[in-house]
């Protein structure tokens, strides 16, 4: 494979629609696609259909395809016929609740730019990152009237929620969805102006502890001290989850934690990463987690358990002399190679039902589950992924690991037997899932460039 910058004839197209580009990805943006809340329902099914359509407008051949949940979009482009290679695309059209809302520079669902960046809730993840690939194809098809590979786009409406829907329809269709490769925007690089491909994903066992004690709240001072307090409770449960050294102290928690390869090991190693930095970023009077390992690695290659709320008791203004009768805690635990979630939610049960003290009734609740992923860095896809953003960004991907999940991408290697390549152009300091989530527009139009010079990149890499 032999291209090494992006193609003119796709580059002057992109050049030419990068206002429309922009101007599309506000209207796409302004749709508050929020998948976790039932109130939101019919802003998804919008904008899923407002993808179709771009998708169609381009010479897709596309449906809504209905899950219990929300609607998945199924964009098809098979022009290049059954000898050529089939790529396809994955994204995710939903986002992550957008509150607090007063934290919010601009409103969330109304995008605006700053200082190159586009904030508004999705910008990075996954629209911005969606949406480039389809503007990409876009041009493709504009300047040339073809694509060089088969493509197929699958935007889904429910990776925030645990893509609770996607696996049962990547089982169910098989056949139609039979391709040689996926390739996912929906993650950061490693630095401004160093192109990424992740190597790694973790996984993800998400459990609510539910705490009860007396049927309903009681009086502190004429019931407390004879009558167990959940919320004292809850707190001794969640203090038996770490050890000292910061490990998960749950039996066989790390049994099928694998060793990472040693390549990978030098490579992450080689990334110039400043820990104080990194500290200073997030704002932490200290950093801590497992002892022994480098901050890269604590996150991109080590399990952990955290609390991701809590709740209980009296919590309003001034004191209220009230002892709870409940108390609730929603408890994840980040997973890596070979770690199974349904494993560890069983792990998790049975730790908790040891250590819960007497004179409460405690429930374990699995909330959602990933697979963690690792890839084998090679092959035609894996090449052209490196010659793409290579070509976009003037120098080549580093290889990276990651502390997040995309739970799909174990599925569709399993189900469809296909390599993934996950090309992120999102960036360290972004805020998904928080307020003041952006992409950088740089990232956005280099996106683009990449995502069009992959498939001629793919299609060469395949035929050799
Ligand atoms: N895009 C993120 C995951 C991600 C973030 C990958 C940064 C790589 C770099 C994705 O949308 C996400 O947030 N996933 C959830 C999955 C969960 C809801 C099952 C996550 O990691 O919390
Ligand atoms: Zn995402």
């Amino acid at each position: 494979m032999t291209t090494t910058t992006v193609p003119s004839d796709l580059d002057q197209w992109l050049r030419a629609h990068h206002d429309e580009a922009l101007h599309e990805l506000f209207e796409f943006l302004r749709i508050p696609s929020v998948s976790a809340r039932t109130e939101h329902r019919a802003d998804c099914r919008a904008a899923a259909q407002w993808l179709a359509d771009k998708l169609s407008a381009s010479g897709f051949s596309t449906t809504l395809e209905e899950t219990p949940g929300h609607p998945i979009v199924l964009a098809e482009w098979r022009g290049a016929g059954k000898e050529a290679p089939t790529l396809l695309v994955y994204g995710h059209y939903d986002v992550q609740p957008a509150e607090p809302l007063e934290l919010w520079t601009s409103p969330a669902f109304e995008p605006e730019v700053r200082d190159g960046r586009i904030y508004a809730r999705g910008s990075v993840d996954d629209k911005g990152q969606l949406y480039l690939h389809v503007k990409a194809l876009q041009a493709h098809l504009a300047v040339r009237g073809t694509l060089p590979v088969n493509v197929i786009v699958l935007a889904e409406g429910e990776e925030e929620v645990g893509s609770v829907n996607l696996e049962e329809f990547l089982e169910k269709n098989r056949e139609r969805l039979a391709c040689n490769g996926v390739v996912i925007s929906d993650s950061t690089m490693f630095a401004p102006g160093t192109p990424s491909i992740l190597s790694s994903l973790r996984g993800l066992a998400y459990v609510q502890i539910d705490v009860r004690g007396s049927t309903s709240d009681l009086h502190s001072g004429m019931y407390g001290g004879a009558v167990v307090n959940p919320a004292m409770a809850l707190a001794r449960i969640l203090s038996t989850l770490h050890d000292d050294n910061g490990r998960v102290a749950i039996d066989g928690f790390y049994d099928r934690v694998l060793e990472w390869p040693a390549a990978v090991r030098t490579q992450m190693q080689s990334l110039p990463f400043n820990e104080e930095h990194f500290r200073e970023e997030v704002g932490a009077p200290a950093l801590g987690g497992e002892r022994g390992y480098t901050v890269l690695e604590q996150l991109w290659t080590r399990p952990t358990c955290e609390v991701n709320g809590l709740l209980s008791g009296y919590t309003g203004e001034g004191a209220k002399t009230v002892l709870p009768a409940v108390s609730m805690a929603k408890v994840s635990f980040r997973l890596v190679p070979d770690q199974d979630p349904k494993v560890v939610e069983q792990l998790v049960a049975a730790h908790v039902a040891r250590v819960a003290p007497p004179g409460v009734t405690v429930t374990v609740t699995a909330l959602h589950g990933g697979r963690p992923w690792r890839s084998e860095l090679g092959g035609p896809l894996h090449d052209a992924g490196v010659a793409a953003l290579h070509a976009a960004f003037g120098t080549p991907p580093v290889i990276t690991g990651e502390g997040g999940s995309i739970p799909v991408v174990g599925d569709f290697e399993r189900i469809l037997g296909a390599p993934v390549l996950l090309m992120g152009f999102g960036l360290p300091g972004e805020n998904a899932h928080a307020p003041d989530e952006w992409i950088s527009e740089e990232n956005y139009r280099q996106g683009m460039r990449a995502a069009a010079t992959l498939l001629d990149c793919y299609a060469s890499a395949s035929a050799t």
